[in-house]
């Protein structure tokens, strides 16, 4: 059987969904989902799960990004390896402080790997952290 991975992310402006289609394109084997469409109850059939989320209001996850914390943080996820992304912005106190929570959470609950924070629209001289990140995935 194949090793599966799901990538899924939230993004309003654009900028965490051009770092979760990069991160995709470096693991050609994983699925992308956006969050809002994304159904939990498929993940005993995965083996890794990445998770991509911008942050809001005062470090803190967006509303969609935050019903899905408060899913998987009541699921049984010890068999997924995990990583998470993020982009913020490094002039709020809390840089990306949404990468923050799930890091704890999934330290706690999965097996994480790797997290990575982008300043906004990620760039050329960023590849080599994400090329980095997807590397930890492949199998
Ligand atoms: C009202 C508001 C609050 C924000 N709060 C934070 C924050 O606390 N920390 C941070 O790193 N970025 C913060 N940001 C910046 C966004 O997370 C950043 O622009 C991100 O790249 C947006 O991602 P998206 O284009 O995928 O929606 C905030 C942006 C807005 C508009």
């Amino acid at each position: 059987m194949s090793y599966k991975i799901a990538i899924v992310y939230h993004s309003a402006g654009g900028n965490t969904k051009a770092l979760a289609e990069a991160l995709a394109s470096l693991l050609p084997e994983a699925e992308l989902f956006r969050t809002s469409e994304f159904d939990t109850g498929i993940l005993p059939e995965y083996d890794a799960l990445i998770i991509g989320t911008y942050t809001w209001g005062n470090g803190e996850l967006p509303a969609k990004t935050a019903a899905f914390y408060a899913e998987l943080e009541q699921l049984p996820i010890s068999h997924l390896k995990t990583g998470v992304f993020g982009t913020g912005e490094t002039n709020y106190s809390h840089f990306c402080g949404a990468v923050d929570h799930f890091r704890d959470m999934l330290f706690a609950k999965s097996q994480l790997l790797v997290t990575l924070k982008i300043e906004q629209m990620y760039q050329e001289s960023d590849l080599p952290r994400l090329q980095k990140f997807a590397s930890l995935f492949k199998n």
